[in-house]
């Protein structure tokens, strides 16, 4: 990887190697609608979109990007941008339905279709095993408080693994636990919509028990499967460096990050974490044993990366607060306060800050690596239109997805072991509560008639891919 003169295009590059995975990322229930087709039940986002005021305009993923029917066209669409990846997620109650029993072959078929499809073009897929959509009746039993569940979703790793093992090499368990428990189960913006700290805790245990049954379950298989786990981990920086204010990263590190890296990567729960949620619970729904079996060796880590957070203690010396919240039922609530920049804002009202990947890239490597990474998502929703003459300019896209290209480019010379990148998203698609009214897409999609538009920022990556590298 060097910084070099592009003979072709008299100007330099920021090069990267041959091998890296460019690629683009999406979720089931965010595209495929399809939602009551060839056996598939209702999952849990099925219902919160279903119960008033959880989701802006009560837009559901019905029928989302009609992905389930246009599956052939989509990945002709990602072939043309010449992506090398394609990271997509399994719907569980389209394979399982109910969450229980034996394999749905239709809705497998789905997925051996997508997947024929894409190595069919010389796409490589990246399967994620659990993005958000976990079986209503699975919730009912309890959901991911309950410990149950962890051992229903080794399961349908098992069976997804079954039917795709042969032709999918990069496997990853979940998709940002983070949101499933804390979101889902604690400050309730999420399906299920539960507000009970205690809960969101005992869900993130459990999350983790999952992820390492899982990955026990499919390396029982094939004991050299390329596994995976993919984090939203925040990138905190500390207001000042009074004492109040790095107590306050501390914490959030702790519920936002170390929740899940330590049990992964070290096979412990850290203490300040446990003493931080002690009036919420004691832990014991952490069984002997467990720990172990989150701790399995892990071929990739994934890490989806937004924002940064400025993280400051409670005392109120009157810096603007942003709009991030401590959900009331987190434990750090009450004990932090997030606080705004100067900074350009996407349309999520999400600060524009590349160097905060550089950070986090650099310390989770010094902390948790050597482990082989990957950018699993990076983009932006802006409020793109089609322009008069058909097409969809979004500047401040391509210029988001270059800083935070350069951003990876930065992490890897100092020595991040960055593998592969992938943007949110491929198309415009149900982004959870803020339904269809945020468009992440570097593909546009007209709700109305599913046309598809390549964005400017989709010619660039094209561009990019091809090229192997940035303008400097
Ligand atoms: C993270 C999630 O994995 C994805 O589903 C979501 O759409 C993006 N972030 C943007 O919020």
């Amino acid at each position: 990887m060097t910084t070099q003169q592009d003979p072709q295009l008299a100007t330099p590059t920021v090069s990267f190697p041959q091998d890296f995975l460019w690629g683009a990322a999406t979720a089931s229930y965010q595209i495929e609608g399809g939602a009551f087709e060839d056996g598939r039940t209702p999952s849990i986002w099925d219902t919160f979109s279903r119960t008033p005021g959880k989701v802006l305009n009560a837009d559901s993923g019905d029928v989302a990007c009609d992905h389930y029917h246009r599956r052939a066209d989509d990945v002709a669409l990602m072939a043309e941008l010449g992506l090398r990846s394609y990271r997509f997620s399994v719907a569980w109650p389209r394979v399982q339905p109910g969450g229980r029993g034996p394999a749905n072959q239709k809705g497998l078929d789905f997925y051996r279709g997508l997947v024929d499809d894409l190595l069919g073009r010389g796409i490589e897929p990246w399967l994620t095993l659990y993005h958000w959509d976990l079986p209503q009746e699975l919730e009912d039993a309890g959901g991911w408080p309950e410990r149950d569940t962890a051992y229903r979703f080794a399961e349908y790793a098992g069976l997804v693994h079954d039917a795709l093992g042969d032709r999918v090499k990069f496997w990853t368990t979940h998709n940002e636990p983070w949101c499933s428990a804390f979101l889902g189960y604690g400050s309730g913006v999420h399906a299920p919509g539960v507000t009970d700290g205690a809960k969101a805790l005992a869900a993130a245990h459990h999350l983790n028990l999952g992820h390492g049954l899982a990955v026990q379950a499919i390396r029982a298989a094939v004991p050299d499967r390329q596994m995976g786990i993919t984090l939203n981990l925040h990138s905190l920086q500390a207001a000042t460096d009074a004492p109040e204010d790095l107590d306050a990263v501390r914490r959030i590190d702790g519920v936002g990050n170390r929740i899940f890296l330590d049990p992964v990567f070290r096979g412990e729960y850290p203490a300040d974490l446990l003493a931080d949620t002690a009036e919420l619970t004691d832990w014991s729904f952490v069984q002997d044993g467990d720990l172990a079996i989150i701790n399995q060796p892990l071929d990739m880590l994934g890490v989806n990366y937004y924002t940064r957070q400025v993280v400051a203690g409670p005392s109120d010396d009157g810096a603007p607060q942003s709009h991030w919240r401590a959900p009331s039922a987190w434990p750090g609530s009450g004990q932090v306060r997030f606080l705004t920049r100067e900074l350009p804002v996407t349309e999520m009202g999400w600060e524009v800050d590349p160097d905060g990947l550089v950070d986090l890239l650099q310390r989770t490597h010094e902390n948790y690596g050597p482990i082989p990474m990957y950018i699993t998502e990076n983009g932006a929703a802006y409020d793109d239109k089609v322009a008069p003459d058909g097409s969809v300019p979004d500047p401040d896209r391509v210029a988001y997805l270059d800083a935070h290209l350069k951003a990876c480019h930065e992490a890897m010379a100092s020595g991040v072991p960055l593998r592969g990148y992938f943007a949110w998203s491929l198309l415009d698609n149900f982004e959870w509560a803020w339904g269809y009214s945020r468009r992440f897409g570097i593909v546009h999609v007209d709700y109305d008639t599913q046309v598809r538009t390549p964005k400017t920022s989709a010619h660039w990556y094209a561009d990019v891919i091809r090229r192997g590298g940035l303008a400097a």
